[in-house]
């Protein structure tokens, strides 16, 4: 009897063994594949869809007919999650069902960064042991830091002994040595400079910065799709998943730790440099994905009133959290303000300065969990608000959406003519990621193929009546790049109005519960990977931001990341974060008077100008 089998995953050419019995998507997962799966494998998302070319699975089962037709799954499409393996099997995965390959946006505006940290590398070089000198190769280090730049009280932890003994003979005593207060952090070869590993960590990419410490200057940036993603796409799935058993918490630390060595790896070789040097680093990340990284309690995150674990920043040794860079370094983790409202929102309104503008001003993070904060100079506190605004945005619940990767449609316009598109590398169209849906409704609202409530008219040009109601072909098949039809189905623009609904009640209540005038707000400051890839116009016009009288709008990319950076840097700015975290008030949405009802008419369309 075989005890296990081989699954082929194409055209990826990744090949796995497994136990029979084994659903697909946990097979991707062991294979490392990063298979769509929105709801982390409970069958109700249908984004996992994989085609069985050889091998004998279980038959399809009601989950995959209702999101397959009866073609798809004659043709061997299954939902991966649905579909267990009883032999070696071949499986295609398509484009559309990958999350990897995708635009990540790492860069936020350019600044002058402020460089005040306590990591100082100072360079030692001391006479080997004799027969005569037999003091102890810590010691010896010590004293010759001593000697040389008259450092007292200095220690180190055995990680670091252990790096120094071999480190030592092999450099002949030249060294440099990282030092964090009286901390021998880490050791490297003589010259060496220090450097810090700034981190933003979030539920959908990890973006991972490489800075020289005493410079300030930029090594190397990259940054990865977050692996906890094979395990739900959303934060509660993942939530669910840890909370489940204690096996399911170690994994999921495993997985983003894992990635999060990889992504060092990455940078190291990028800037040609050894990662023992990174001496110092920073992390940045909604509340949810902070606990899941250092393996705290979610089941009370994930149930009213939705409380952390712990919010208050924290400084905790590197190799604690298994990332494989200076034996004694520290990881700093950020303050988070309340519920959902994290370290990633705190870096947001540091990296963009908003809590300094001498003018009133709304600052937006775009995600899967909206984060909106309302400063007004005058007042002591900052207001934030956190918006269940889903995963739609991601491409997410949307019949033909998509990650912003190859093919993906990203702008949309509908004219007598016809409807022109833009696809991401220029590619023919396979699905719409966030950026071109919302241009696609703001459009069919231009043009009145949807009214105020989104319903779709059903004598508008380009729409026909399809299975699941009326929906506009937006690529015809014979031009996509799939061979399918791309559509916009009534169910896409209802989705769609709950996610910019969502956005548009906290605004709207934050705006109300602090009394402020909308002529007063001058700027609305739009942060994060999808908001700098949006049609400011295209937003506005359906009602997913505000169109405010006097305010002028920017987008100023991933903010969180500049605000990791310079914590990574910069003491003055870690107490700037606390201050911020302790001065800002939260509002919780749905426990505001009259909030069923704001939401209601925040679905509609605003009226046309
Ligand atoms: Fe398979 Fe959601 S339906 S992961």
């Amino acid at each position: 009897m075989t005890s296990t089998f081989e699954i082929d995953f194409e055209p990826i050419g990744k090949r796995v063994e497994v136990a029979p019995g084994t659903d697909l998507l946990d097979a991707a997962r062991q294979a490392g594949i990063g298979l769509a799966s929105v709801c982390g494998g409970e069958g109700t998302c249908g984004r996992c869809r994989v085609v069985i070319m050889a091998g004998n699975v279980t038959p399809p089962v009601d989950a995959d007919r209702r999101f397959l037709s009866q073609l798809e799954i004659t043709s061997g499409q299954r939902l991966a999650c649905r579909c267990q393996i009883y032999s070696d099997v071949k499986v295609h995965v398509p484009k559309a069902s990958l999350v990897t390959d995708q635009r990540l946006q790492l860069d936020g505006q350019t600044r002058q960064l402020q460089i005040d940290q306590t990591i100082h590398a100072y360079e030692v070089e001391v006479p080997p042991p004799t027969l005569h000198d037999l003091r102890a190769d810590l010691e010896r280090v010590i004293d010759g830091l001593e000697t040389a730049h008259g450092l007292r009280k200095l220690s180190a932890e055995p990680a670091v002994m252990q790096a120094l003994t071999p480190l030592a003979r092999r450099t002949d005593w030249h060294l440099t040595t990282y030092i964090r207060r009286h901390e021998i952090v880490g050791v490297a070869a003589w010259g060496r400079r220090p450097l810090g590993l700034a981190i933003d960590l979030g539920t959908t990419k990890i973006a991972g910065y490489l800075i020289d410490l005493e410079t300030g200057e930029e090594l190397a940036t990259n940054g990865i799709m977050n692996p906890q993603i094979g395990y739900g796409e959303d934060v509660i799935s993942r939530l669910v998943h840890a909370d489940r058993t204690d096996e399911g918490k170690h994994e999921l630390a495993r997985v983003v730790r894992e990635g999060l060595n990889n992504l060092i790896v990455a940078l190291a070789f990028q800037a040609g440099v050894a990662q023992e040097q990174i001496a110092e680093a920073c992390i940045v990340g909604n509340t949810a994905m902070t606990h899941l990284l250092l393996k705290l309690p979610v089941r009370q995150l994930s149930v009213s009133p939705f409380v952390a674990a712990a919010s208050s920043a924290l400084d905790v040794k590197a190799r604690e959290l298994d990332l494989e860079i200076a034996p004694g370094a520290y990881v700093h983790l950020l303050p988070g303000i309340g519920g959902f409202v994290g370290a990633d929102h705190v870096a947001m309104i540091i990296g963009s300065d908003l809590d300094r503008l001498p003018h009133a001003a709304i600052g937006v993070d775009i995600g899967t969990n909206t984060e909106i904060v309302l400063h007004r100079p005058h007042e002591k506190y900052l207001t934030s608000a956190s918006c269940a605004s889903g995963p739609a945005f991601e491409g997410a619940h949307i019949h033909d959406g998509m990650r912003a990767s190859t093919g993906a449609i990203e702008a949309v316009r509908i004219t007598d003519d016809g409807i022109e598109i833009k696809t991401i590398g220029e590619a023919p169209g396979v699905g719409l990621c966030g950026s071109g849906i919302v241009d696609a409704i703001a459009e069919m609202h231009r043009t009145h193929i949807i009214d105020r409530r989104g319903r779709v008219q059903a004598a508008a040009p380009w729409v026909r009546k399809g299975e699941r109601g009326y929906e506009l072909v937006l690529v015809p098949g014979e031009r996509s790049g799939t061979g399918r039809e791309v559509v916009i189905t009534q169910q896409d623009v209802n989705e769609i109005q709950l996610a910019k609904g969502a956005i548009w009640t906290g605004l709207e209540t934050l705006i109300e519960a602090t009394q402020t005038k909308l002529e007063d707000v001058r700027e609305v400051i739009v942060a994060g990977a999808f908001g700098s890839y949006l049609n400011l116009e295209s937003a506005i016009r359906i009602g997913l931001l505000p169109r405010l009288p006097n305010a002028t709008y920017s987008q100023v990319g991933n903010a969180a990341g500049v605000g990791a950076k310079m914590a990574l840097l910069s003491h003055k700015e870690r107490a700037r974060a606390q201050r911020i975290a302790q001065r800002t008030g939260y509002v919780e949405l749905t426990t505001q008077p009259g909030f069923n009802r704001r939401f209601a008419l925040s679905l509609l369309f605003p009226q046309q100008t």
